[in-house]
């Protein structure tokens, strides 16, 4: 099929950097295309300020469906985005990465008869208890197009058994975002706003679950970011469940972690760029401190991107936080790892979607008539 009517569906921050490219690349190519956001994030720093940063319009569909359980957002989506599509009626949804957002789109659309694509398809961190990892397996069960950042995602496609046909090695969306805002970011030299220097502070984020919910691994990050801050300043914007718990904790953060809000793109994009090294559990922050050729240490027992260590400047350091600080130690050193920019994070993911979305490509119902 052709793809005339498209749907773009954005729900929480990592989807927005990944769909903006996708969504006016086919813009650009005169596609009927409408953007979705199901408002699984929806404060200003979480939400708003991308759209701005990224030269997005204003969502065409505004679900609003908040926060609350996983059945409880994931099913709230499932129902507005079922009115959605068959009010618009698309002939293609386009959904991205991990997030509750992506499946129950992908399931919606799927079950309506309508094709399905999915942008970063066939990552896996063969970890089953990440809620986004149940999220991005089911969601590549339900896609026709499965639309990957790297070659690992391919061999894992093939190994679960997908048919080749549906597997499209694309390159990373992502980087085009930060390819088409890096120069600006830098130009606006966020780090002034606290006072820093280029390459002389440290950038730290915190937000999965198995480091933030759990009160003592919480304690030991925070604790193993003040030893960090005894060797260079540390900026650490705080996303609104890490927030919470660090509240709910009662947990003093040591003076030289400097605790900010929610950086939007541009700004947070500057202050990674010219970072000495950043600390983080983020999967989007792994990929994009690899572009950047920034030293990443991440606090995790695993990764889904395995692209950003075989290649990139990406150290898994694992779950104990004592290992943080004297892995900072050996970057500011000049130990610290620079990579190489993986095949295909070109800046031109985006073209190569707009490319088989336009000049057609096959789909389950199709096969499966066949
Ligand atoms: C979600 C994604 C995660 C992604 C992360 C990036 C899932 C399962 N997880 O996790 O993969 O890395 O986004 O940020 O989809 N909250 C606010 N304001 C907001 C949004 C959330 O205050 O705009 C608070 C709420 O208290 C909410 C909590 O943050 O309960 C968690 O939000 P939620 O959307 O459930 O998941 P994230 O932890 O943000």
């Amino acid at each position: 099929m052709i793809a005339k009517r498209v749907s773009c569906v954005v729900g929480a921050r990592p989807n927005f950097m990944k769909v903006a490219p996708v969504y006016l690349a086919l813009q650009r190519r005169g596609v009927d295309v409408r953007l979705v956001h199901t408002g699984q994030h929806y404060d200003a720093k979480m939400s708003t300020i991308f759209f701005d940063d990224l030269g997005m319009p204003r969502p065409d569909a505004f679900l609003g469906v908040g926060s609350g359980s996983h059945a409880e957002q994931t099913a709230k989506i499932m129902v507005l985005f079922e009115q959605e599509c068959l009010t618009w009626r698309p002939d293609l949804v386009l959904v991205a990465g991990d997030v509750n957002s992506t499946i129950a789109c992908a399931l919606v659309a799927s079950k309506l008869g309508i094709a399905v694509g999915h942008i970063e398809a066939g990552l896996r961190s063969r970890d089953w208890a990440m809620p986004e990892e149940i999220n991005r397996i089911l969601t590549d069960h339900a896609s026709d197009l499965l639309l990957t950042p790297s070659p690992d995602a391919d061999e894992n496609l093939a190994a679960e058994g997908f048919e080749p046909w549906r597997i499209h090695f694309v390159g990373n969306c992502m980087i085009d975002s930060l390819r088409t805002h890096q120069q600006r970011a830098v130009s606006l030299q966020p780090w002034r706003e606290f006072g820093l220097e280029p390459k002389q502070y440290a950038v730290a984020t915190l937000h999965r679950p198995s480091n933030v919910d759990e009160p003592a691994q919480l304690a030991r990050l925070v604790q193993s970011l003040g030893q960090v801050g005894a060797q260079l300043p540390v900026l650490f914007p705080v996303h609104p469940r890490t927030a919470a718990r660090i509240a709910e904790a009662g947990l003093q953060v040591p003076s030289s972690v400097r605790l900010v809000e929610p950086m939007g793109y541009l700004q947070f994009l500057g202050m990674m760029a010219e970072a000495a090294v950043v600390a983080t559990d983020s999967g989007g922050i792994q990929e994009e401190t690899t572009a950047l050729g920034v030293p990443c240490l991440t606090l995790r027992a695993n990764t889904e991107r395995p692209v950003t260590i075989a290649q990139g400047s990406n150290v898994l350091l694992g779950t104990d936080p004592a290992l943080l600080a004297p892995a900072v130690a050996e970057v500011l050193a000049g130990r610290g790892k620079r990579g190489l920019v993986p095949d295909r994070w070109d800046g031109k993911a985006s073209e190569r979607i707009a490319d088989l979305v336009t000049g057609g490509f096959r789909t389950l119902l199709e096969a499966s008539v066949a």
